[in-house]
């Protein structure tokens, strides 16, 4: 079950954290994953993590808030790998991100969160759905954040509008594509172990029931499943996972 041997991934943002947990992943479960990140260097040390461990990489450097390189690479690496059947997306603005009140802030701070968070998912999505629909397959994983569900007082609501409108179109994407074989899926994370001291992890953990933050490995653990021919049945959901930190 779950085997996703002959499959191509598109995996963005997996240079580095959930995303190439992600992609480790999927390329354990047998498919070709192409691993997008901004950073060449972060992606290709995702891609020698994967080979080492048996897997088929290769990087796929550009900006998913660029349309055109957007529709430009996934050309390239299709013709390389073949027709994407998996995309997640992924990459996001989390990295160096400010914690400012919104009375605060001005439009300048706001647009990159738009800019990678929706406008990223959008051209991604683009790049790759008249193919995937043509081939009445594709599994579209979008990872989102908790803060694009409920309303928090964390000064981060411009990330949350950018994660929030993403789940809004995922759930139309969806419906659009459900009789073409196409699922489009989100996955709206809580805290994740990535890039924080143990000081903070540890206080952090003591708010999640389960007890400690989330690994890439959990959230790879269910794109897996979002990825497979198993997951026919499943389109247009917004997943929480969370450790249960937020129910519904
Ligand atoms: N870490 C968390 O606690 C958490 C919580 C909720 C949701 N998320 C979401 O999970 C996803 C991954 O988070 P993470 O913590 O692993 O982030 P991260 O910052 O550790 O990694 C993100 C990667 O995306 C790349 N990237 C950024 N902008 C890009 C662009 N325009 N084009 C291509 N690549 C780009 C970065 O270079 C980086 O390697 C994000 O979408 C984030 O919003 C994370």
């Amino acid at each position: 079950m779950f085997d996703l041997t002959g499959k191509t991934a598109l995996v963005t943002g997996a240079g580095q954290g959930v995303g190439a947990g992600i992609a480790r992943m999927l390329a354990a479960q047998g498919a070709k994953v192409a691993v997008n990140d901004l950073r060449a260097v972060r992606a290709m040390e995702t891609v020698q993590t994967i080979v080492a461990a048996g897997g088929r990489a290769m990087t796929a450097v550009f900006d998913v808030a660029d349309h055109a390189a957007v529709a430009e690479n996934v050309a390239r690496l299709e013709a390389v790998l073949g027709p994407f059947d998996i995309l997640v997306n992924n990459a996001g603005i989390p990295e160096g991100m400010g914690i400012q009140p919104f009375r605060e802030s001005t439009p300048e701070s706001w647009r990159p969160y738009i800019d990678v968070n929706l406008y990223g998912v959008l051209n991604c999505c683009h790049a790759v759905i008249n193919g995937m629909a043509s081939r009445r397959f594709g599994r579209i994983v979008t990872i989102s954040s908790g803060a694009g569900m409920v309303g928090l007082a964390l000064g981060v609501s411009p990330y949350a509008a950018g994660k929030g409108g993403g789940i809004s179109f995922m759930r139309h994407l969806a419906l659009e594509n459900a009789g073409a074989g196409v699922t489009a899926n989100t996955v709206a994370l809580g805290l994740i172990d990535n890039q924080r001291t143990p000081e903070t992890t540890a206080h952090l953990a003591k708010g999640v029931p389960v007890g400690r933050l989330g690994l890439p490995e959990d959230v790879g653990a269910l794109c897996v499943y979002l990825a497979s021919n198993e997951s026919s049945w499943m389109t247009g959901q917004t997943l929480q996972i969370n450790g249960g930190s937020v129910t519904s």
